[in-house]
Order: C-alpha cells, then sequence, then structure tokens
C-alpha cells in the first residue's frame, strides 16, 4: 500500500487485514478489517497518531509507508497513542525499537497500561485534556473520550486543517481499496453502512452513552474530516459517519427501527414447527423479520441486527430444564451489549418437563423488556391452535411496533 495524503503533509498510513481471524478474538470479519495510522508533518517536528498490532504482515505494510514518508529515526518526534487497545499498539515495542527516542503521549489512564502491556515507560508522557502540541504550522489538540472505546481513550485533533484522529470511534469492519469516502460507488457505501453497524453492535453498544456524551464534546470543534482508525477517511461528508453513530447510540434507549429480530434455535424441528407462523404474523403488520438461526448464525450478526430493532422474538426449547445453550449464549451476548427495553415475545417446546420460560423471565426483567403477550409453550409439536396463537401474539407484538 501507499501513504494517503489527506492534506499537506498529513498523511494516512494504513494495512489492511484479511478475514482469517477474529476479531478481538470473538467477531468474523469475513472482509477484513482497515488499521489506520496517521503522520502529521509540521516544519519542526512530526507525530505519528496510533500504530497497528502486527496482524497480517501490518508493521512491515506500514513501515514501508512511513519509509517512503522518509519518516526515518530522527524524524519521528512524537507517538500519539488514542486507545491502547493491542490492534492499535500490539507493535509498539518495534515501534519504539524502530524510533528509540520518540516521546509517547497518551491520556493519564493510558500510562500505566503501556507499562503492563508491554513493559515501556521511558518518554511516555500523560497529556491533560485540551493540552496542544505545537509542531510547527500543524496544531494537534487531546479530548479525553472516556470509553470509546475503553476507559483511557481520547482523541486527537489537527487544528489547522480540521482533521479529527478518532481511534475506534466513527470506526467500521471491512477492507478498502481507496482512503475516502467519496471514492467508493454506491454499492460499496452500503456495504461500509451495514459493516459500521455490525462494527458499532459488536464493539461500541455497550459504550453508547459515552459515545453520545463524546459527539457532544466535540461539537466545539471544526471537524473537516474525520479520520478513524478502522474503516475510510470521511472527507467529503463527516458528517454522515457521526450522524450514524449518534442513530447507532440511540437504539440503547430508544427510539429503534420499526423492525423484529426473531431469534430461533431448534433442537428436533418442533420449536421450528411455529417459525412461519410467527414470521407470518410479523409481516401482516408490514414489518421487516431479521430471522436469525442460533447457533448456525454468529453471535455478532444477531447483535447486529437485534441492536436495530425495536422487535425481539426469541424461539428455543427446554433442554435440561433450562434455555437451550446456544439460545442462552446469544441471550448472554445481548445482555452485556446492554440490549434493553424491546417488545418481545418467546415461544419453544419442551419434552419432559419445562424450565426454559422460567429463565427466559429472569432475562426479560434484568434488560427490562416489555412482553407483549404470553409466551406460547407447547409439549412436543405444536397444535393448529398453537399455530394460530403465535401468529396472533406475533401481530400483535408487530401491532404495538407499529403504532409507536
Ligand atoms: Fe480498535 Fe478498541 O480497538
Amino acid at each position: 500500500m501507499k501513504p494517503d495524503l489527506l492534506t499537506d503533509h498529513v498523511y494516512r498510513v494504513a494495512a489492511k487485514i484479511g478475514n482469517r481471524d477474529l476479531f478481538e478474538g470473538i467477531w468474523p470479519i469475513p472482509d477484513g478489517v482497515m488499521l489506520n495510522s496517521y503522520v502529521v508533518k509540521g516544519s519542526e517536528a512530526t507525530a505519528l497518531i496510533d500504530v497497528v498490532k502486527d496482524w497480517d504482515g501490518a508493521l512491515d505494510v506500514i513501515n514501508k509507508q512511513l519509509d517512503e514518508l522518509s519518516v526515518t529515526t530522527n524524524t519521528l518526534d512524537f507517538l500519539i497513542i488514542n486507545h491502547m487497545e493491542p490492534d492499535h499498539t500490539g507493535a509498539l515495542r518495534e515501534v519504539v525499537e524502530r524510533y528509540p527516542d520518540v516521546q509517547i503521549l497518551c491520556s493519564p489512564k493510558a500510562v500505566p497500561l503501556i507499562k503492563a502491556f508491554y513493559r515501556i515507560e521511558k518518554n511516555v508522557q500523560a497529556v491533560a485534556d485540551g493540552q496542544t502540541l505545537d509542531l510547527g504550522g500543524k496544531t494537534l489538540s487531546f479530548h479525553l473520550t472516556p470509553n470509546i472505546h475503553w476507559p483511557e481513550t481520547m482523541m486527537t485533533y489537527l487544528q489547522e486543517d480540521g482533521i479529527l484522529f478518532s481511534c475506534d470511534a466513527f470506526g467500521s469492519f471491512g477492507r478498502y481499496d481507496v482512503c475516502f469516502d467519496d471514492e467508493l460507488d454506491e454499492a460499496t457505501m452500503a456495504h461500509l453502512h451495514s459493516e459500521t453497524e455490525r462494527y458499532y453492535a459488536n464493539i461500541v453498544s455497550s459504550f453508547s452513552p459515552f459515545v453520545l456524551r463524546g459527539i457532544e464534546k466535540l461539537k466545539g470543534l471544526k471537524i473537516a474530516m474525520v479520520a478513524p482508525s478502522h474503516g475510510v477517511v470521511w472527507r467529503s461528508h463527516p458528517e454522515t459517519i457521526i450522524d450514524h453513530y449518534v442513530r447507532l447510540a440511540s437504539y440503547l434507549n430508544g427510539p429503534r427501527e420499526k423492525e423484529v429480530a426473531l431469534v430461533w434455535s431448534s433442537m428436533y424441528g418442533n420449536t421450528q414447527a411455529l417459525l412461519d407462523s410467527i414470521i407470518a404474523g410479523v409481516e401482516s403488520e408490514g414489518l421487516p423479520i431479521h430471522v436469525l438461526q442460533v447457533p448456525q448464525t454468529h453471535e455478532s450478526f444477531v447483535l447486529e441486527k437485534v441492536w436495530r430493532s425495536e422487535g425481539l422474538i426469541v424461539g428455543m426449547p427446554t433442554y435440561e430444564y433450562k434455555m437451550f445453550p446456544p439460545a442462552y449464549h446469544v441471550l448472554d451476548i445481548l445482555a452485556r451489549s446492554h440490549v434493553k427495553g424491546r417488545k418481545t415475545l418467546r415461544f419453544g417446546s419442551y419434552g419432559w418437563s419445562g424450565g426454559a420460560q422460567k429463565q427466559y423471565d429472569e432475562f426479560v426483567d434484568a434488560m427490562k423488556l416489555e412482553c407483549v403477550a404470553e409466551a406460547i409453550e407447547f409439549q412436543g409439536s405444536p397444535s393448529q391452535e398453537d399455530k394460530d396463537k403465535a401468529f396472533a401474539r406475533a401481530k400483535e407484538l408487530a401491532r404495538i411496533i407499529k403504532a409507536m
């Protein structure tokens, strides 16, 4: 890859990561992910903003671009660490070996983490909220934005050019052949939109109040470009990604999309036998429904659709007196991401004794979900009466959502 010129003397140095691994060891990235770092060259000093994990040869890719920009041992003065998570710092030791005198600037909370993760203490300095750094005609300011994505996170803003280096915030999954939003064709932009939603739901959703707080705090900055560490640089329409994040964060407490996520699992097909009635009930009110079978659908994709949807219908049988384990696992993931307040309905089969509903009720209480109707539970296979109830109750859930 070649460095990308953002504005005069400001560059992106990026690595495209493939799809062999899971992001954070849990989330699939079938279309890969970008690791973006940035170089700002002033007349007196040069700064590198964020580094990479040496993943898929990323360090070599970045180093070659730094060579191309003539960022050599004696020319890199500052290394800005916006966020400590290893996808942005994994190669920190190697970077420090390459630039032994570099000054590392980070938030106060990142200082002990840099020591704990990498045993690096030399030349590490904490910056204060709002502190500036003059590189010579290029002034960086630092803005503490805790919990976007972890407590030590900050963002860096280039005052003269209005560029916000936002690290995880405003990021997306996916690899892109171009650097800027305005270089994407319509199909790729649609894909980026979807991968932004999945990235947000998987990585950021549980921190949504902090996202809204951070965006509010940044309102005083004149943002001409948003340069995240995952995804593309938003050059033509930076407000698009900021507004999208506001919307995604607002799904925490609503409003959400008038859609229904149907998460279902079945052992022998008896719970599955109600599926058509449930789907028909929702669709009879004209609402979109996302049908997500588990464990066949990875929780990454389930969470993406549940996060945006006002309705959550769960189909699962009882298994050993409790919820069917694949469904239980997904509900645990939803709980960790604070999927609260949805309108919900459950259906499912039991054989020798029930038990799933009792455990589901605990989930409903903990997540403050609103049950719109009694669950449709049945022994063995469903009767026609069960199917009729399923249709009517799913329709009622959809009607309530439609009327919101
Ligand atoms: Fe891209 Fe929270 O790391």
